[in-house]
């Protein structure tokens, strides 16, 4: 795949200043991606559910240039001026001049606000990354009259998504997104996800992700080191021969509604993920008392009321309670009466499966 385009340049005597918006939701793994190689290329296929509530919102002000710097960029992180981000930011930008380089051509001012509490366990980059890769794909579409095929142009975001961050490809589509080859799903590639709602039984359209924040503390490994650590684990190479077993038999699963098989895997991918942070080297024990303490009720309720509710973990200690709407009452009375109480201020988020991204006037 080439995106390359030395064409993708403006008279830069006839910049004009204007602004683009759009809002891309975070996602959660169900088969996990750990571990990668090349240039943001996944080891194992994954499967995730696309957030609705847990998202980020970017809008982008361009405007003639005001320094010769290749990219010219000032970044407001919740109102506040951030250096920091800006510097990762242009180095993306910086990394993308030969795709759009019509950003080496303006200054480009961004905003961004999350909806959700840092360090909650929601991956953050997933929505920062989309929602860039979003503005870039539709200044691009605004300018030169391209990419007018939204499939295409949802390729191409989830494409320069995945540069960013890898499992960011994946928020790109409603629902449900698969990312990475797999012997199963034909259409599936390693350079972008594709959008999987269609193929799937709808009651998981209606599913509930509810984020018990069991700690709210710092991440102790970044995903990047986590994914490094792969590179050295004893076990990567059964662990990616078993996650795309997984993704096929989970696929199935959602296929045909099978609620039960779709909970066993999600709930061994968690686990999964947790064993391989705890043999890689050096170690990481990532869960706290208080999650394994909700795992516990968790599995004990279902097996009394036989409700599926089951859980995810991504790379910290907090649950993601996943279950589907039509359970919803009792299993958020339960949430409330037993859960919260192990959450740090008793915190939890309520989101749910959702649309994907959307572009908001400005
Ligand atoms: O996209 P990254 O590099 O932040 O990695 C994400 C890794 C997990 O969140 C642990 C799993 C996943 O597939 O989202």
């Amino acid at each position: 795949m080439e995106y390359k385009n030395p064409k993708l340049i403006l008279d830069s005597s006839k910049i004009e200043a204007g602004q683009l918006r759009w809002r891309s939701p975070s996602n959660i793994a169900l088969v996990k991606y750990w571990g990668k190689y090349g240039q943001q290329q996944p080891r194992n296929p994954s499967i995730s559910l696309t957030l609705s509530q847990a998202a980020t919102d970017t809008t982008l002000s361009y405007s003639p240039k005001k320094s010769d710097k290749d990219i010219d960029l000032a970044f407001y992180f919740a109102g506040e001026l951030r250096p920091d981000f800006a510097e990762k930011v242009e180095k993306y930008f910086r990394s993308l001049l030969a795709v759009f380089p019509f950003l080496g051509q303006m200054h480009l001012r961004i905003e961004t606000n999350n909806s959700f509490p840092h360090s909650a366990g929601i991956a953050s980059s997933a929505s920062a990354m989309s929602a860039l890769a979003l503005i870039l794909c539709d200044m691009e579409r605004q300018f030169f009259e391209t990419l007018s095929d939204e499939n295409e142009f949802l390729q191409k975001v989830s494409y320069l998504s995945r540069l960013g961050s890898g499992s960011a490809c994946r928020s790109v589509y409603p629902y449900v997104a698969i990312w990475g080859d797999s012997a199963s799903i034909p259409n599936a590639s390693n350079q972008y996800a594709i959008p999987y709602a269609e193929e799937i039984d709808p009651i998981f359209h209606t599913y509930h992700d509810d984020i018990l924040i069991i700690s709210r503390a710092e991440k102790s490994v970044s995903s990047r080191a986590g994914h490094q650590l792969m590179e050295n684990n004893l076990y990567a190479e059964n662990r990616y021969q078993q996650a795309r077993q997984r993704l096929t038999r989970l696929v199935d699963a959602m296929r045909d509604g099978d609620l039960e098989t779709f909970g066993k895997i999600t709930e061994s991918e968690a686990l999964t993920l947790h064993a391989l942070m705890m043999t890689s080297n050096p170690p990481y024990l990532l869960m706290e008392p208080n999650s394994d303490a909700a795992i516990r009720k968790v599995q004990t309720y279902r097996a009394d009321t036989g409700h599926p509710l089951y859980f995810t973990l991504d790379a910290g200690p907090n649950l993601h309670l996943l279950y589907p709407d039509n359970v919803a009452e009792p299993i958020k009375q339960f949430i409330r009466t037993e859960l919260t109480p192990l959450c740090q201020d008793c915190l939890y988020i309520a989101d749910r499966c959702g649309a994907g991204p959307e572009k908001i006037d400005s």
